[in-house]
């Protein structure tokens, strides 16, 4: 798909050492120091920027119409040759059931499971495929907990570039696995977990040139920054108090935080929402340095069910922390069974999410209850996958636990009989389902 072509003061800067390098340069970090990455654009200023992101709005067909490249001025202005499935343009959710259960007047769900591929990652896919695909790369790979894996897949079949995937071999999602298969990607079930699949990888870009589209390729932040750009938009760019999102690698996190200052400084927004990112009790090596003040960066083993964000070393802690400290931000860790119960919440409010994902809204409960957030204030909470993505953990949650959880829903095996339909009927109504705590 193509778009217009822009003339752009676009840059890749390093956060660590300040060192410039053209927006071309296929290096994933910094080639003087090894720092992460940074896209920097100059655009038009907030009145002009918004009459184009609103002009496109419900445009189409083409890429404009997507929600990452219509807002392509603070994305990629320079792209021409767009890898667009469409994506984003997903929705902003209200359901009372969940505000009673986090205890919130008004809980809105940012539902980034709506992506083509059923995440979050499609929206920096998008970019970073069409940024592979600019600098002639002829392979592109990452590592991951199996969605940037699925999005990878996809969007490099688009695109006609091979694509390696490497994923953690016993703890991938089905759904996201059977994805990576699907579309057609060289997948490698590491005997490892996420962050050796990682540290691999990154040995494959530096040595054998593949192009790596892990979350620290700075192109990938771009695009995942318009999550937060859309909820604004779709607020009437008036910011809520809160952003409430799930944390493992951080790249997310710190696209936030970049999405926040940026559209400060460019008049978008005149104040800027506090981040709170959650990760998983097993998993929570940000957690702990956000306790010590960021005094040091902890690198954990990591265990959880939510295996997405099953990460003990996350790449973008630089980044990330920075983005906490713009938006005196916090973070915070729920645990497992916090995070499957949120899910059974969510699920069972007719809306539905993969584990992880519940882990924000399992985060907003906790602060609400500590008094961190105040019950009257406006909380988005990002919803990152589709509920589809952890069949398995489903299933197990529902059928399996033993003793039944309060959310489960027992499957019931039946003679083929109206009178054996008419006593489980009679059986269920006498009984409270699983909806009816929140
Ligand atoms: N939620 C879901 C559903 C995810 O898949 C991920 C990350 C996160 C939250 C956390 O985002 O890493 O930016 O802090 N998944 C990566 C992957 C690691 O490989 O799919 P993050």
């Amino acid at each position: 798909m193509t778009v217009g072509v822009q003339r752009s003061g676009t840059r890749q800067v390093c956060i660590a050492c300040g060192n410039e390098m053209v927006e071309t340069d296929p290096h994933p970090r910094c080639t003087r120091c090894g720092g992460l990455l940074e896209i920097e654009h100059r655009p038009p200023k907030g009145p002009e920027l918004l009459r184009r992101f609103s002009e496109r709005r419900g445009a189409g067909p083409g890429a404009l119409a997507s929600g990452v490249w219509r807002f392509k001025e603070v994305v990629l202005p320079t792209a021409t040759d767009v890898v667009s499935h469409p994506e984003g343009n997903t929705p902003l959710l209200h359901r009372p059931a969940l505000d009673r259960w986090t205890g919130l007047s008004d809980l809105l769900l940012k539902h980034e499971g709506h992506n083509p591929t059923g995440s979050f990652k499609d929206r920096g896919m998008t970019v970073g495929v069409t940024q592979a695909k600019r600098i002639g790369a002829t392979a592109v790979a990452c590592a991951s907990t199996g969605n940037t894996s699925a999005s990878l897949a996809a969007y490099a079949a688009q695109a006609g570039i091979p694509a390696l995937v490497l994923v953690p071999g016993g703890n991938v999602a089905m759904g996201k696995l059977a994805q990576s298969l699907a579309y057609g990607a060289r997948t490698l079930l590491v005997r490892g977990d996420f962050d050796d699949c990682l540290r691999l990888v990154e040995q494959a870009s530096e040595q054998l040139g593949v192009y790596l589209l892990n979350s620290i390729n700075p192109f990938r932040v771009e695009g995942q920054k318009t999550i937060v750009l859309e909820a604004l938009e779709q607020l009437g760019w008036e910011p809520p108090d809160w952003i409430v999102l799930p944390a493992g690698n951080l790249g997310n996190t710190a696209a936030f935080g970049k999405a926040l200052v940026e559209a400060r400084t460019w008049g978008l927004i005149d104040r800027l929402p506090r981040l709170a990112a959650v990760q998983a009790e097993g998993a929570a090596p940000f957690a702990r340095s956000f306790a010590e003040g960021f005094a040091r960066r902890h690198r954990v083993k990591a265990d959880t069910v939510a295996t997405a964000i099953r990460i003990g070393d996350p790449a973008s802690y630089d980044r990330a922390v920075k983005a906490i400290r713009e938006t005196n931000g916090v973070v915070l860790a729920a645990s497992d069974r916090e995070i499957l119960e949120a899910k059974a919440a969510v699920d069972a409010a007719g809306v539905g999410c993969e584990p992880a994902s519940a882990a924000s809204v399992a985060g907003v409960r906790r602060l609400i209850a500590a008094g961190t957030i105040r019950p009257g204030e406006r909380v988005v909470a990002v919803l990152t996958g589709h509920v589809l993505k952890d069949p398995g953990i489903l299933l197990q949650y529902h059928r399996e636990t033993d003793p039944p959880p309060a959310g489960a829903n027992r499957p019931i095996e039946i003679e083929p009989t109206l009178a054996a339909l008419e006593a489980v009927l009679e059986a269920r109504f006498e009984e409270p389902g699983p909806a009816s705590g929140g």
